[in-house]
């Protein structure tokens, strides 16, 4: 099994793929302006297995194509879609770097937490070709929550992501791509703590078990710990912060 397969392994059995939460999903829906009286099209861009999908797909009148990598999310998203009796989601397993839309066909893409496997910048402009004019890009993206930060901590996130940047700093790249900020806020540490790393931990012992305590397990079990202890010891200097802006 490669890197990959394993880390969806690990993740597919939590409601979450990473942090993040109902409550600010429907706040950044609050920030976009959404409301029922439009029908909206809508991409929810690496979904995971879809809780920011079904909030979208049961709040707004919307039809929802819901796009990740791995089919095997998008599968638990169709049965939990089936469970609640949604009809007007459509699940798409490709790659967010060749979408299947059409110019100006979308009047929202919502993206929680994965526009950074193709880069902040590059997804923004990779993406807004295929909102309409005034549509809503919603991503929710890891930032800097201040501008000076400890050395370990700054190392760590500049090496994993090198386009860890302020609030400040993202938005001004949504500006000079095109966009008017609507809103933006940093996720509270019940995204990261309670949503996120506790159901996640609370299974890396029967993960292990089923992996057979394989090297490639243990490995990914580890760097989940070594994730998990730099946020409890630094979650005052980063956050996935959200933003929400209008294509002009
Ligand atoms: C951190 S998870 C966030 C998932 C979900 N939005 C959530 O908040 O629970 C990132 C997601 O991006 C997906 N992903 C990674 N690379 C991708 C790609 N190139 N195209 C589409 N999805 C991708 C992963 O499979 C994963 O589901």
């Amino acid at each position: 099994m490669d890197d990959f397969q394993l880390l969806m392994k690990l993740h597919i059995e939590d409601e979450r793929q990473g942090p993040g939460g109902l409550a600010e999903t429907r706040r950044a829906i609050e920030f976009a302006g959404l409301t029922t009286s439009h029908s909206l099209k809508i991409a929810d861009i690496g979904c995971g297995t879809g809780a920011s999908t079904l909030v979208l797909a049961q709040e707004l009148d919307a039809k929802v194509t819901a796009i990740d990598l791995f089919s095997e999310f998008l599968e638990v998203l169709n049965t939990k879609a089936q469970k609640a009796g949604l009809k007007n989601i459509l699940t798409k397993a490709i790659s967010m770097d060749s979408l299947p839309f059409a110019q100006e066909e979308l009047d929202v893409i919502w993206s929680e937490g994965a526009i950074y496997n193709i880069g902040f910048k590059n997804g923004v402009n990779l993406w807004k070709p295929y909102l309409k004019q005034g549509g809503v890009l919603a991503v929710s993206e890891i930032t800097w929550l201040t501008n000076h930060r400890p050395k370990d901590i700054d190392d760590y996130w500049s090496a994993a992501y090198p386009e860890i940047a302020t609030a400040s700093e993202k938005i001004r790249i949504l500006e000079e791509s095109g966009f008017k900020l609507l809103g933006y806020f940093p996720l509270p540490i019940s995204c990261w703590s309670e949503n996120y790393y506790a159901p996640l931990q609370s299974r890396f012992s029967s993960f292990l078990e089923q992996q057979g305590n394989s090297k490639e397990a243990l490995q990914l079990i580890e760097m989940e710990k070594n994730e998990i202890e730099l946020y409890e010891k630094f979650k005052d200097y980063y956050s996935y912060g959200f933003y929400i802006a209008a294509k002009i």
